[in-house]
């Protein structure tokens, strides 16, 4: 009879995070603002011949590399950054290693982690939820291969400080350090700087959350440049799209498009945060395009109350220290009025 390797036949069942498109979705931290206008008319312009040839991924890296002030070969370009952390992963874990990581964090760390039948180890963030440094430094050992930390953290949306992050890098040079900076545009600590310094370390980037290009998917993973070498041997080599290449440039070119929706962002986040205080409900300062908010024992019926009135946010309550809670991605300036009083009517109605 047919049967998968082991560590695939254990894991859990794959559910979508996808529940429904029903509404305005902030339960998945996308952009509520869309691409740039210059990469959509980019996107509109794709002729046959763009669309028919195989993509050319080199092109592409060297104009994120100089973006960035990097060489090509410290840079690869994925297919979103989950492909980068399914690379990074299975270059490095083989079954029994040690993949550590803090908890709560980003779940497609475990999920990869336990397809590669690597021993997770977890480390409990204390009631504060706030990055545990000690505890992270306390659990690296000899079979510690990679280590995965989101900065700033999803669910949390609380970031670490440098120091802490390039004690860890530094404690474990025989580990794949991964700094997951999904949300960097809206906390702007970056550990990009370190990298040339510390060769095992890794740093990855998307342009699913301040560019609005989920749906395109592209990653980025920069690191040493002799330890790219050896995912681009894993990688294979059509991983990203040739829309999403055609329309970089434009994507990097609009600096405006980008400050302009990170600053709508800090915005929309102090009005939230404002909202919360006034309904003397506990959250977590966030340092990204989302925040997490205590409801309490009826997160259920909040979350109900909320998709009744259109409305889409993340029960995060199976987390461990998140019992109780949402995760509430912030809206455009002129969906936040809606946003806000919704929030006023799902507690008003479920009595929180
Ligand atoms: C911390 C973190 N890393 C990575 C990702 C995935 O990014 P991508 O869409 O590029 O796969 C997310 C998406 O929510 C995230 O929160």
């Amino acid at each position: 009879m047919l049967k998968p390797r082991p560590s695939i036949a254990k894991m859990s069942p794959y559910h979508s995070p996808i529940v429904s498109r029903d509404g305005l979705s902030l339960d998945l931290n996308e952009s509520m603002a869309g691409c740039s206008p210059r990469v959509l008319a980019r996107l509109r312009s794709l002729t046959a011949q763009e669309v028919s040839l195989y993509p050319q991924r080199e092109i592409g890296e060297r104009m994120v590399a100089n973006f960035l002030g990097i060489s090509p070969e410290q840079l690869m370009l994925t297919n979103g950054m989950d492909d980068a952390l399914s690379l990074l992963f299975a270059t490095y874990l083989a079954p029994g290693d040690e993949l550590l990581f803090a908890d709560p964090t980003f779940v497609m760390y475990p999920m990869l982690g336990e397809a590669l039948g690597a021993q997770l180890v977890r480390v409990r963030s204390g009631e504060d939820l706030a990055f545990p440094a000690a505890g992270l430094l306390s659990r690296i050992s000899p079979r510690t291969r990679v280590i995965a930390i989101a900065n700033p953290n999803n669910p949390t949306g609380l970031a670490a400080s440098r120091a802490d992050l390039l004690d860890i890098v530094e404690t474990a040079p025989d580990a794949a350090v991964l700094i997951d900076e999904a949300y960097f545009e809206f906390c702007g600590v970056t550990l990009l700087p370190d990298l040339a310094s510390h060769p095992n370390l890794f740093v990855a980037r998307t342009f699913s959350k301040v560019y609005g290009l989920a749906g395109l998917r592209l990653g980025v993973l920069t690191g040493a440049a002799d330890q790219l070498g050896y995912m681009r041997r894993l990688s294979v080599p059509f991983n990203v799209n040739s829309a999403v290449l055609a329309c970089l440039d434009e994507a990097l070119a609009d600096r405006e498009f980008v400050s302009h929706h990170v600053a709508q962002i800090k915005q929309g986040r102090e009005q939230l945060a404002q909202l919360f205080n006034e309904l003397g409900l506990s959250f977590w300062p966030s340092q990204t395009n989302f925040i997490l908010l205590r409801v309490g024992a009826k997160v259920k019926a909040f979350v109900e109350s909320m998709q009744r009135r259109g409305i889409l946010v993340r029960d995060s309550s199976a987390n461990p220290g998140c019992e109780g809670c949402v995760r509430i991605t912030v809206g455009t300036p002129s969906q936040m009025d809606g946003v806000l009083q919704a929030i006023r009517e799902a507690v008003a109605e479920t009595r929180i």
